[in-house]
């Protein structure tokens, strides 16, 4: 597969992206969300599941100084097509290209007004047949923003390059959502390996950077 894929993280120093009631902004500091806007600025495209889509209502833009010459594809895997048309991503395709990534079915709804759909497996959207549709769309690098259910797919097929991890001064605790859903593990020599390649104080945060190794 060619298209590069950097999922980011941005969590509590125990890994957890949202307090149980899904409530995550903001955990990190203004610092190290302008740096996220830098990375989005920095790729083709960006995703992220149907569960943020419904609890965060994104735009998805890169929001840079100066801003960026041409907006990311903005992109929601979306197996049902659950996205609102109401919904502030599906509202702003004046902003540039928003995709739902379906699992099939008609979006009449969301295409009548400018959101493509990119039908990308049968039941759940599968991530190797969504990135083949992806590079076919003239994508070739991808920031991936979560949630948990969606991360944990792109990790468990193996197809995440690179980790931006956005680690916060704050505890939220067993009860808080975790950065990653169910990964299915049984032996822990299965158990994907990363190779740190920077790290850096992002304001009062810390951002560490991981390769696969
Ligand atoms: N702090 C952070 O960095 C951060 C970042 C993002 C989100 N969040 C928080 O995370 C929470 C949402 O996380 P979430 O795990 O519930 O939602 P999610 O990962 O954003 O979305 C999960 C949904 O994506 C759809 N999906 C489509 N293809 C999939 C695939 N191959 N694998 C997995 N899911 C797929 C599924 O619904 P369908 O089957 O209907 O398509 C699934 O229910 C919110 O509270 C949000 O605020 C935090």
């Amino acid at each position: 597969m060619s298209v590069s894929v950097t999922l980011k993280l941005a969590t509590s120093m125990d890994g957890r992206i949202a307090l149980a009631d899904g409530t995550s902004q903001w955990i990190t500091g203004p610092e190290s969300r302008a740096k996220a806007h830098e990375m989005r600025a920095a790729h083709d495209a960006v995703l992220v599941g149907i569960g943020t889509a419904l609890a965060d209502d994104p735009l998805l833009t890169a929001r840079t100084v100066p801003p960026p010459a041409r907006q990311p594809v903005r992109i929601v895997a979306d197996s049902k097509g659950r996205l609102s048309p109401n919904s502030r991503l599906a509202k702003s395709t004046g902003l540039g290209r928003v995709v739902v990534a379906t699992a099939g079915g008609q979006h009449d709804a969301l295409t009548a007004i400018g959101v493509e759909t990119w039908a990308c497996g049968t039941g759940q959207v599968d991530p190797e047949s969504f990135l083949r549709r992806a590079e076919a769309e003239g994508v070739s690098s991808l920031f991936l923003e979560g949630g948990g259910g969606l991360a944990a797919s792109f990790v468990s097929a193996g197809l995440v390059d690179t980790l931006h991890w956005f680690r916060a001064p704050i505890l939220i605790g067993g009860d808080g959502l975790p950065a990653l859903g169910n990964l299915g593990l049984t032996k822990m020599e299965n158990a994907a390996r990363w190779r740190i390649s920077a790290t850096a104080r992002i304001g009062d945060d810390v951002l560490d950077t991981y390769v696969r190794a």
